[in-house]
């Protein structure tokens, strides 16, 4: 199939790539130019496991990029994976979507055959029908139905596994209102299912929106469930892994996300469930439990201080935070714990030492002033307390690095550095 994707995210570069993959010719439009320069060389613009192989394989090929949108005339498929950033009161800015779909709309007015556009973004229930269609509407001067078709098709990547939870994904959602939306979704996705046991929902368009909140909102609430499971645990000297590892075995439960530590970040559980609180208390609903998610997500990193406090006043010491990423197998730092973990030792007066293995540059942007160190074993030497934050499997390695320490206190927020004989530990939950 013909298919052109609007937005060189990562979620739309993925998106692209895997498409032509699957054997579909594909378009990637940005307003970037050095993004499409890249794609149209074979040049990934992002990182992600795999996606620099498939765009090597396909770039310039069947996987082409290029900053006019006129090329959706040709698509019989259009997705849109423009940025849905979030305002101060944490709802979703839809102007960058909006106006993209206006300019998609005035390049499908040229189209011979009716094209499907599928809305790819994340938006709150509602916001497909009761924007993007008239955006697409006054762009192309005509209405739904006559010049396209719309399509809700949720996305459900992680960041570092986007390319291979696109190939082998639990589920596809399809949010349509008309059963050609849901024939023209399953032609494209025939490959993967050829290849891929996968289960299709099929759907409206305000479910589909919603499908993408609810499943991010669940995965949130239950580390913030198992995050105050551990803190009541480590009231009673009761080791929370041990407890998650047993409730786990529950199949109502199942075994993921249940490692209690210092809280969710990254680019979509916090935007995600701010603009879910938003929008439902926009809508008259009071959500108060989501906003209690929020709340012991946000305190977590506060509890791994206070505990620091219990062994040391780290006030004009030099304290090392291991891991800076907001979970490992990235360099993203967007609202990493270790953000508030800096900012609070900062407010002791410590002077703090960071190191990443991939995301010192970025924290930098962020704290220009703090120290960073290339390696965990110069950041820890002489430091007299660590924080561990980020699950980075080499500091499972660690080990006589600790005893270069001026005084070995570690306080562990993601239990992965084992403890001995020598070192002053204690985990944030067990
Ligand atoms: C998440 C969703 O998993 C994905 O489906 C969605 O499309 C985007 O948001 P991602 O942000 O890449 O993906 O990260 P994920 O691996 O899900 O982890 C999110 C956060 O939860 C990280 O900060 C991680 O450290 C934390 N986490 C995860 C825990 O604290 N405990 C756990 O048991 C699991």
């Amino acid at each position: 199939m013909q298919v052109t994707v609007i937005g060189s995210g990562y979620v739309g570069t993925t998106l692209a790539a895997c498409l032509a993959d699957l054997g579909h010719d594909v378009t990637n439009v940005d307003i970037d130019e050095e993004i499409v320069a890249a794609i149209e060389s074979g040049v990934a613009p992002i990182h992600e496991a795999g996606l620099d192989e498939l765009v090597a394989e396909h770039g310039g090929e069947r996987l082409r990029a290029t900053t006019d949108y006129d090329v959706a005339t040709r698509a019989n498929v259009v997705f849109i994976a423009l940025p849905t950033p979030t305002d101060a009161e944490g709802r979703i800015d839809t102007s960058i979507i909006t106006a993209g779909a206006e300019q998609l709309g005035a390049a499908l007015a040229e189209s011979e055959e009716r094209p499907l556009v599928v809305v790819k973004s994340t938006v709150v229930p509602g916001t497909t029908e009761n924007e993007l269609i008239p955006a697409l509407e006054r762009g192309s001067g005509s209405t739904v139905g006559e010049a396209f078709d719309v399509a809700v098709n949720p996305e459900f990547l992680r960041e570092g596994t986007a390319v291979s939870d696109f190939l082998h994904p639990d589920k596809v959602v399809f949010g349509a209102q008309h059963a050609r939306a849901y024939e023209t979704l399953n032609e494209l996705y025939a490959p993967l299912f050829e290849r891929t046991d996968t289960a299709v929902v099929r759907t409206g368009i305000r479910e589909a929106e919603m499908i993408k909140y609810a499943n991010n909102a669940f995965l949130a609430s239950k580390i913030s469930l198992i995050n105050e499971l551990g803190n009541i645990c480590k009231e009673f000297g009761v080791d929370a892994y041990e407890v998650a590892d047993a409730i786990g075995l529950d199949d109502r439960i199942g075994p993921q996300f249940l490692r209690s530590g210092v809280g969710w970040g990254g680019s979509c559980f916090p935007k995600d469930v701010a603009a879910l609180i938003a929008a439902a208390r926009d809508a008259g609903y009071d959500p108060e439990l989501l906003d209690a998610v929020v709340g012991v997500n946000d305190r977590q990193p506060e509890r791994l201080l206070s505990i620091l406090d219990d062994h040391v006043d780290v006030n004009g010491e030099r304290v090392a935070v291991l891991g800076l990423a907001f979970k490992s197998g990235t360099d993203d730092i967007r609202s990493s714990r270790a953000i508030p973990t800096i900012e609070g030792l900062l407010e002791r007066g410590a002077t703090v030492v960071g190191y990443d293995p991939v995301a010192t540059e970025n924290m930098r942007a962020e704290f220009p002033d703090i120290e960073y160190a290339s390696s965990a074993a110069d950041a820890l030497s002489g430091a007299t307390a660590a924080v561990v934050v980020t699950d980075w499997d080499e500091f499972a390695a660690l080990d006589e690095e600790f005893d270069a320490m001026a005084r070995p206190v570690v306080v562990d927020g993601r239990r992965i550095v084992e403890p001995r004989a020598g070192i002053e530990y204690e985990g944030l939950t067990w």
